[in-house]
């Protein structure tokens, strides 16, 4: 069953959009007086610039904003899809009590490789554990043994498989954890019918998947390329 949203509500009542369009000074002026980026982290970014593929790496105010969800929520039990060179991982390990442990799952080792280098560096070692393979093998076995024990998931991996990464997710966790997904928003190009391509449809159909979720509460941000936080009723 759907749930009882107002499909269409009259033009004079029809939300306006208050969203403040982001230009580069005023992304300057957010960064300069919100970011707060440990020492390491700054490194990090700067070792993975030099990749052609580093704009996979979230943003430093999505990482800020994922240890600030860490530190409200506290989590001990944590799970990440897709690594890359570590921003993410590193943020989030940063933020976790000393009691608390994070899985992150990645299928490149060359990316493991930099990323534990700098978990290393953290201390973190004992706390953090990566796993080298295609995440739907490692949820796989993880399902089996330990469903409903995840107090937060961030997913940030390839889009060919989130669908599946989201239901694998929403039986790891348990009620009243939290998924919080980025690239929701797929440079703006899901709200652009000229994009038709595999990607951005996946993207498409997960956000209408979460919105229509009955078992979750939602929200979805426009922060970084779109972060979807998701609560698990
Ligand atoms: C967008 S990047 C992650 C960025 C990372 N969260 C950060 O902050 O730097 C996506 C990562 O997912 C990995 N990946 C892609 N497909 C995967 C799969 N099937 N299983 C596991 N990892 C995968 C890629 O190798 C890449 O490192």
């Amino acid at each position: 069953m759907l749930p009882n949203f107002p499909a269409q509500v009259p033009d004079d009542l029809a939300p306006k959009n208050r969203t403040v369009q982001m230009n580069d000074a005023l992304y300057d002026y957010l960064v300069s007086h919100s970011v707060r980026e440990s020492e390491l982290l700054t490194q990090l970014r700067k070792e993975t610039a030099q990749y052609h593929m580093s704009r996979m790496q979230i943003s430093p105010e999505v990482g800020q904003f994922l240890a600030l969800l860490i530190q409200l929520t506290s989590p001990k039990k944590l799970l990440e899809i897709g690594v890359f060179t570590g921003y993410s991982t590193l943020s989030m390990a940063q933020a976790m009590s000393k009691d608390a442990k994070l899985i992150a799952l990645e299928k490149k080792q060359m990316w493991l490789d930099i990323a534990c280098r700098y978990i290393e560096k953290a201390g973190l070692s004992n706390q953090v554990s990566t796993v080298c393979g295609k995440a739907s093998d490692s949820l796989t076995s993880l399902i089996k043994t330990e469903k409903g024990t995840f107090d937060f998931v961030f997913i940030d991996a390839d889009k060919a498989n989130l669908i599946e990464y989201y239901h694998a997710c929403k039986l790891l966790l348990r009620s009243g954890g939290c998924i919080a997904i980025d690239n929701t928003l797929w440079w703006g190009n899901v709200a652009d019918e000229a994009f038709i391509d595999k990607d951005t449809k996946i993207v498409r159909e997960l956000n209408t998947l979460v919105y229509q979720d009955q078992d979750v509460d939602v929200s979805m941000l426009s922060i970084g390329d779109g972060l979807t936080i998701i609560r698990k009723k």
